[in-house]
């Protein structure tokens, strides 16, 4: 009986749609979905994403089967006997490395970036979150292509296993059902709970790179990559633990752009002033020959370290899209000071006067 249900692709699908329902479920029924703000364009996003990701899917195991069989006909099949104990882990490991790449690169690279940026232009966690993608992200999604390339090879089993670890994990980091809550409250559990976090992508680790700015201290937008495990980011430099969750997220500029074009740019483009996913839109650079004096209130304060912000000397999030990340600086009280906006000075983020001798 379980050796024909790991032998049916479509078990994946089904367990798909179970967890949605499930944590749809009690999302529905603790009250969050009530409570929602999200407006049509939301709703939009989601169930759209929904929809080109399963036809991603479809297509990655279609082109796949027929590619295989046109130039390497006698692999098919020829890994079904490897043992579960090496094929699950091989399938789980390599779909997660790939993801973490692409995500990341998804954060650091501006083409790819608005095609992801609509996954964080939820301003409210939820388990439909998780499909907020364009259709070009879905269509280059590693991990479309690796359960098509592993169900060719005859490693069904081990995809289908892989696919349920994983379904299960991103459902859970996303949806507002924090199960990692309850649990961190237990202060018997906690030597439990760190290797739990160390290994699989909690709540409260999925939450942070939600948030919207990092001057929460909790949140970390440019960091916690990870789909299924945070091994990668902790091998990559990427890990931030807090056991915390952020209460606002979304982008902090966001000019509300429609779903269609958040779904489908570039061929269809925003009309928002300003958005970058209008037609055409560049960076532009803000940066300037001399410091900015300001008056800052105690607390934590984000400094501009790529030069693209419309509000400098302060970050805005226009660092999304490239490797630079904005600097976080504490204020004990309220004082007025010089921040660099020439992005050379070697005491950032204050001025050095670098920027007399460019
Ligand atoms: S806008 Fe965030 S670092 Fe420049």
């Amino acid at each position: 009986m379980i050796s024909e249900l790991l032998n049916d692709p479509n078990t994946g699908k089904y367990f798909v749609l179970a967890t949605l329902l499930f944590f749809g479920a009690i999302e529905t029924f603790a009250g969050h979905l009530k409570n929602s703000n999200r407006t049509l364009h939301d709703w939009m996003a989601e169930f759209g994403g929904f929809v080109l990701l399963a036809i991603a899917s479809f297509a990655g195991l279609f082109g796949i089967n027929y590619l295989g069989e046109q130039f390497f006909p006698t692999a098919h099949y020829s890994m079904a006997d490897l043992s579960l104990w090496i094929a699950v882990p091989l399938y789980m490991f390599t779909d997660d490395i790939a993801q973490y790449w692409y995500h990341r690169s998804a954060h650091e690279h501006n083409f790819l970036w608005k095609h992801h940026r609509v996954h964080h232009a939820a301003e409210q966690m939820g388990v439909m979150v998780s499909y907020r993608n364009s259709a070009f992200y879905f269509l280059f999604l590693p991990n479309v292509w690796i359960a098509a390339i592993f169900t060719f090879l005859g490693m069904i089993p081990a995809t289908i296993i892989g696919l349920m670890v994983k379904q299960l994990v991103v459902a859970s980091s996303h949806s507002t059902f924090k199960w990692d809550e309850y649990l961190y409250k237990i202060k018997a559990l906690s030597p439990v709970m760190w290797v739990v976090e160390h290994i699989f992508v909690t709540p409260s680790f999925h939450y942070a790179h939600h948030g919207k700015s990092k001057a929460d201290n909790i949140s970390d937008p440019n960091g916690n990559f990870g789909n299924a495990f945070t091994i990668w980011d902790q091998l990559f430099g990427t890990a931030t633990f807090t056991r915390k969750y952020p209460t606002q997220f979304g982008l902090q500029t966001d000019p509300k752009d429609s779903w269609a074009s958040q779904l489908f740019y570039p061929i269809i483009t925003s009309d928002k002033p300003g958005s970058e996913l209008a037609k055409g839109h560049k960076k532009i650079s803000s940066a300037t020959n001399e410091a900015i004096a300001v008056e800052l209130e105690a607390g934590t304060h984000l400094w501009c370290q790529c030069g693209f912000s419309k509000n400098a000397p302060f970050c805005d999030g226009s660092h999304h899209g490239t490797k630079i990340k904005p600097i976080a600086f504490d204020m004990k009280k309220k004082r007025t000071v010089k921040l660099c906006n020439c992005k050379h000075t070697k005491a950032s983020p204050f001025c050095d006067d670098t920027h007399l001798n460019l």
